[in-house]
């Protein structure tokens, strides 16, 4: 089994060599392993194990720059792993804004960089996140923070609800269009049905979030981009990038520093919107990277564990 961490760009164009992957059967079995060894463990323990290599986030913002959010922390990640992707975007839409830490880290990070608009909205639901009002209060910058929902609209800014992706097109297309299309929702959940259902289950809408976050795909501007966090390995997830990705001329997949071990949700970055589509071996060999990863990971959390107990 190859896993080495290979975090490249895939492109259409394949090498004729067929790689050898780690089933998502294989991470899914790996995962439920771990998670016994696991339960022997305090919580000490446990975390010595699963932060093991991996980057510590401040527990509360306070600790930290400020951001509003750790996800703040999540978007530095993501553009300090990427800078070319995040850099000559106009419109940015994040239609799943939550305490809008996305927003804020643009906002600081890129207060010099040329004009953008960044759009946000938010779900205004019970038990949901929702924008905090000093994000567009933070010191002059060249990022625009337009807060496109607010808990007067109707739909309550629920993607799933074609009131609001209507709105949320409309508004993006009176600013030229949307050149990157964040998606930061869909927690990882141990329960590999919650995660396919997240996706997949119809809401009071009639809409899945999938078909939401396609319909929303659709108004990025030709040769334009997205990233999209998902919610680790499940079956169907290699369908799931296909569909998602197949007119986009990149992807590439990141595991954020501050992703411990046991999780195996990760981000989906695509580039260059266009008409053509790729190949669905190309979903296939980026999820084979990611499980590769996740199983490696999680076969070293069980190594440990094992050590430990034989020299306890
Ligand atoms: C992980 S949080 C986003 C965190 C955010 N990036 C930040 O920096 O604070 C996910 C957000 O997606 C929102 N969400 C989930 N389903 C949604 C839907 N159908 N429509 C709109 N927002 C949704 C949730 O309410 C939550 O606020």
């Amino acid at each position: 089994m190859n896993i080495a961490p290979r975090w490249d760009w895939l492109s259409g164009i394949y090498r004729t060599k067929i790689k050898e992957h780690a089933s998502i059967q294989d991470v899914i079995a790996a995962g439920k392993t771990t998670s016994r060894l696991a339960s022997r463990l305090d919580a000490k323990n446990w975390e010595s194990i699963e932060k093991l290599g991996r980057v510590a986030l401040p527990k509360r913002t306070a600790e930290g720059q400020g951001y509003v959010s750790r996800g703040g922390f999540k978007m530095q990640q993501l553009h300090e792993a990427e800078p070319q992707f995040f850099k000559d975007d106009h419109v940015i839409l994040d239609p799943c804004a939550g305490y809008g830490g996305f927003a804020e880290y643009y906002r600081t990070a890129m207060k010099k960089k040329a004009t953008k608009v960044f759009i946000m909205s938010s779900l205004y639901e019970k038990g949901h996140r929702v924008p905090a009002g000093e994000i567009r209060q933070t010191a002059t910058s060249n990022v625009d923070v337009v807060l496109a929902t607010t808990v007067e609209h109707v739909d309550k800014g629920n993607i799933k609800d074609p009131r609001c992706s209507a709105r949320l097109k409309e508004l993006s297309k009176r600013q030229g269009g949307v050149n990157l299309l964040i998606v930061d929702a869909g927690e990882y959940s141990v329960d590999e049905i919650r995660n396919h259902n997240f996706w997949y289950k119809k809401g009071r809408t009639g809409v899945d979030f999938f078909t939401a976050v396609l319909n929303l795909i659709s108004t990025i501007n030709a040769g334009s981009k997205m990233a999209i966090k998902i919610n680790g390995l499940w079956h169907g997830v290699i369908q799931l990038i296909h569909n998602l990705t197949k007119n986009f001329s990149k992807i590439k997949a990141i595991k954020l520093g501050t992703t411990g071990l046991s999780s195996p949700e990760w981000y989906l970055l695509a580039s260059g919107r266009e008409d053509k589509e790729a190949s669905n071996y190309r979903a296939f060999e980026l999820i084979g990277a990611v499980s590769d990863e996740q199983q490696y990971h999680y076969l070293l959390m069980q190594q440990i564990i094992r050590v430990r107990d034989i020299l306890a």
